[in-house]
């Protein structure tokens, strides 16, 4: 039960994607998952960096974090803050930005009645993170999903080539993005190429961070 002499990095909370000086494009996500986690490895004895978007949370205690509005910006500064022994990517990150962001407030056209908007993709922080040179040991990431976890969860541990994903299922009440409680099935590739997995909860978001973070304990080489 420690990370004594470790570097973890946690993203959390969601990204603000600016359309202009006035409105931006969000999602739900409260935070509430990666902050539990940051304050449970820093509790743990870690060297912790968080690396939030735009919340209303306090910082835990022993947390040096950074805050952020954007994908572009998170991804920039996660990146940055490698080397580290374990990445935790909790954040809700944008999958699209505006192509551009107009410098002035966009005003109504008179007898326009629809407004086309062109999206593109945001980087993956967390694929570039288990892709970079400074690889941490052990990369866990989050699935948020509405249907078929268990499918997408295994589908995101290949694609991403992480070493672990949290799914959980978003939209349903007690569990997801608002809420203090939350349910998580965790996937692991073993060594062996098979895949673990053990669900968590429903628990208090902070008892789920200390159940992880045991999780990602076993997974650290001694
Ligand atoms: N993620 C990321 N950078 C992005 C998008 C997602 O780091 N630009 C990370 C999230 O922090 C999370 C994981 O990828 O740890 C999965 O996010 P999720 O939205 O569930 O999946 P996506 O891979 O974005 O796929 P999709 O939304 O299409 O299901
Ligand atoms: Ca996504």
């Amino acid at each position: 039960m420690s990370l004594a002499g470790l570097r973890v990095v946690v993203s959390a909370g969601p990204t603000y994607e600016d359309l202009d000086p006035v409105r931006f494009l969000g999602n739900r996500s409260s935070g509430k998952m990666g902050f539990a986690i940051a304050a449970a490895a820093a509790r743990r004895g870690a060297e912790t960096v968080l690396v939030a978007g735009p919340v209303h949370l306090p910082t835990p205690e022993g947390v040096a974090r950074i805050d952020v509005r954007s994908a572009a910006q998170m991804h920039a500064v996660v990146l940055d803050a490698l080397p580290a022994d374990v990445y935790v990517g909790a954040a809700a990150v944008a999958d699209f930005t505006p192509e551009n962001i107009a410098t002035s407030k966009i005003k109504k056209i008179p007898g326009e009645a629809a407004l086309v908007l062109r999206l593109v993709r945001t980087p993956d922080i967390l694929a570039d993170v288990a892709r970079d040179a400074r690889r941490p040991r052990v990369v866990l990431g989050f699935a948020a999903e509405t249907d078929d976890v268990a499918a997408y969860a295994r589908g995101k541990l290949d694609a991403k080539r992480v070493d672990m994903i949290a799914a959980n299922r978003v939209g349903q009440a007690g569990s997801g993005f608002e809420s203090d409680d939350n349910a998580l099935s965790v996937y692991w590739r073993r060594d062996d190429g098979t895949v673990g997995e053990r669900t968590l909860g429903p628990a208090p978001k902070v008892a789920l961070a200390d159940a992880l973070l045991d999780l990602v304990e076993e997974r650290l080489p001694a």
